[in-house]
Formats: structure tokens, sequence, C-alpha cells
């Protein structure tokens, strides 16, 4: 039987998100139904809903979630109905290359549902990265759901679907932060924020923050920003200098840039120390493009790096980040600026680009 429930859904680059009525089958082996109950809004929504992944449209927007298993097609044994589970968007498949060499984290080949979900008229649905959660409920597959405490409210555990676990990720995993590293983060978004909180968790002695936006600097500061930049009206090569300057002169032995733009991956390239490394871990506009002298590349060494997801491996990960956020170690609530109804979207979309939330996380 298939469940009619409301979602909400981009049709095209530029136009508002509307609610609609959307069908969702019933699992088929390999998938799970999940009744969502929180799911916080990411600027990759944004992203898909302005055509800046790809063109795909109708999408079912929303991707960073927790919900309760309503059901479970033929053959699926990891998860049951009533488990309280996080939705992730990289469902490791276990066979393809990166697989079978022992690294999952960048599995080529994961998993989504089979069955589409769809309009009510049969138009297929793109879910955003697989997921689709901006709805009462949505069909995935179960290598999506990972079972967590059901003791963290669903507005935080939710997190960890996306922005708040590409951001830890991006400086645990990715860039491999260690104690008395320096670090800077470009960008304290959801993303930024989360990224100077996973360094605080790795040890990094000094955390250097750098936003357009001054209000992000102070958020940036609760979350363990040692040194912060108002990067507005400077050239690149300014903020280079002045991550340098708080670093030592050196640079920074980690630069996370979670804005993905030509000049915040310079100002990233720039501001690191040698042999140090870059993280990108903001989605660049497929338009855009880097230029850069190959002798840096060359003369400054180290690593360049992107990291999908911070690299994060979902059953290993998301269990130990909420173990850490209930000993009071990781302020994972403090990411939550509201909480609002499906309907609410497309005004926490502008909210978002005036830079008023983290994030909004809307409430099923
Ligand atoms: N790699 C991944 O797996 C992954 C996962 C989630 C999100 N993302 C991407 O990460 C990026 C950030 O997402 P978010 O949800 O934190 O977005 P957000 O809108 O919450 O935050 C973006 C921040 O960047 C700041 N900013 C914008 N332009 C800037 C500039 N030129 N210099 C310095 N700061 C600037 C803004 O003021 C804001 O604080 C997006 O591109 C998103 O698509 C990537
Ligand atoms: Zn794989
Ligand atoms: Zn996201």
């Amino acid at each position: 039987m298939t469940s009619t429930v409301h979602g909400v859904i981009a049709r095209g680059p530029h136009r508002p998100v509307e609610l609609a009525e959307i069908l969702v089958p019933d699992p088929g082996p390999g998938e799970a139904l999940v009744a969502v109950q929180a799911c916080g809004v990411c600027h990759t929504d944004l992203h898909y809903r302005q055509g800046a992944i790809n063109d795909d449209f109708p999408f079912l927007l929303g991707h960073e979630a927790a919900g309760v298993v309503e059901a479970v097609g033929p053959g699926v044994s990891e998860v049951a109905p009533g488990d309280f589970v996080i939705l992730n968007w990289r469902a490791v498949c276990g066979e393809c290359r990166a697989c079978r060499r022992g690294r999952p984290w960048y599995c080529f080949a994961t998993h989504n549902a089979r069955q589409p979900m769809t309009l009510t008229d049969g138009t297929p649905l793109s879910p955003a990265l697989g997921i689709g959660a901006f709805a009462d409920k949505t069909l995935v597959a179960a290598g999506q759901c990972t079972k967590v405490s059901a003791e963290v409210p669903a507005t935080v555990a939710g997190l960890l679907g996306c922005g708040v676990m590409a951001g830890l990720g991006a400086a645990l995993n990715t860039g491999a932060v260690g104690r008395g590293d320096s670090v800077a983060v470009i960008g304290c978004g959801g993303v930024g924020a989360a990224a100077i909180a996973g360094a605080r968790l790795a040890g990094a002695c000094r955390i250097v923050a750098v936003d357009v936006d001054e209000r992000k600097l102070l958020v940036a500061k609760e979350f363990g920003a040692t040194h912060t930049i108002a990067s507005s009206g400077r050239t690149n090569e300014e903020v280079a200098e002045e991550i340098r300057a708080a670093t030592g002169g050196f640079g920074a032995d980690v630069v996370i840039d979670a804005v993905g733009l030509p000049d915040t991956y310079l100002q990233a390239f720039y501001g690191r120390d040698l042999a140090g490394t870059v993280v990108l871990v903001g989605v660049p506009n497929p338009s855009a493009r880097l230029e850069l002298p190959l002798i840096d590349v060359f003369g400054r060494g180290g690593a360049l790096k992107s990291s999908w997801y911070g690299d994060c491996l979902p059953s290993r990960d998301f269990p130990t980040l909420i173990d850490l956020h209930r000993q009071g170690r990781l302020p994972l609530d403090r990411f939550v600026s509201e909480t609002i109804g499906l309907g609410d979207v497309e005004a926490a979309f502008s909210k978002m680009r005036h830079g008023d939330v983290l994030r909004s996380v809307v409430v099923l």
C-alpha cells in the first residue's frame, strides 16, 4: 500500500519551493520506510532548488533527518520497525573498488531506495541526496538508516545526517586534525561551525574562524574559535595574511573551506602552512573555475583534499558522536537556531541566505 503524505518540492530553478502531496511506496527488498521526525535545512537543499547540483527537477528536498523506522522490506535485517534512526546519504555498498580496498567512506556505489517516490500524477521525484526528508515519510535504502540512542531529540540527532557530520568529519576524518594543530575554518555556517567544534574535540590549539558575516564569528567563538577574521571587503591575500598572522606567521596546519568559492579556496590555499592540508567541504557551483600557479601547488607541498560527507562512516561515527553529545562534550543542540514547519522551508532559505540562522530544523 502506498502512503500519501506532504513533501517540499522544488519544480525548477529560481522557483520557490511548494508543499505537495506525494506518494511513498511501501518498502521493497532492501528498503525502509521512515516516519521523519525532524529535518534540518542545509545549504545543499538551496543548491538543489537553484539548479546548482543538477537539473533533475522536480526535487523532493530535505536530507538532514532523524525519525523512526515504520516498515522494512524483505531481506532487511540491519534495522526494524520502531528503531530511532539518523538518515545518511552514503550507505556504503561493501563491494565497489573503494569498499574492497578497505576505504568504505569513499564508496563509489552508495545505495538509495530503488522505487521512486512520485507526485500524485505519477511524476517521479528526485530525492535530495537520495533521501527527501522534508516529508512526513520517506523511502530509503535500509543502509541509509543508522540506529542511535532515542534519548537524543530528533531535532538534534538529525543534524548529524548532513551538515554537522560533514563539518565535524572535515576536521576529524579528512583533515585528520590532531592535538596541537592549528586550524582555520572559512565560512562559519552549520558546516563550518561543526568543523570548529571538531577541531576543538581533536585538540587543536589555535582555531581561526573566517566569515564575511560578523555574527557568524560570534557563533564560531562559542564553538571554540580562538581567533576570528572578518573577511568582508578584504582581498584573498589579506585574508591569507591574517590567517598566517594568527598562526605564528606560518599559516594553519589544516584549512577547511566550508564555502566552496574560488576566492575562499585561494584564501585556504595560501593561509596554510607549508606541507599543510586544505580540505574543501563547501560544494562549488559547477561553473566555478580555479586558477593557481602550478609551482605553488608543488612548492607549498602538503595535501589538497575534498571531504564528501566528512569522510564519515555513519555506522561508526553517528553513535559515537551521539555519545559524546550525551556526555556534554559536543554541543549539537547549539546548532538548532529555530524549529519550523514543512511550509516554512522557503522562508528558512531566505534566513540562511541572510545569515540569520545556523540551522532551521523542520519538525514533523
Ligand atoms: N561536502 C559535504 O559533504 C557537504 C555537506 C553539507 C553541506 N555542504 C556544503 O557546505 C557549504 C556550507 O553549508 P552550510 O549549510 O554551512 O551553509 P550556511 O549558509 O549555513 O553557511 C555558509 C557560511 O559561509 C559564509 N560565507 C559566505 N560567503 C563567504 C565568503 N566569501 N567568505 C567567507 N565566508 C563566507 C556565510 O556568511 C555563512 O556563515 C555549502 O556549500 C554546502 O552545500 C557540503
Ligand atoms: Zn562501495
Ligand atoms: Zn546537507
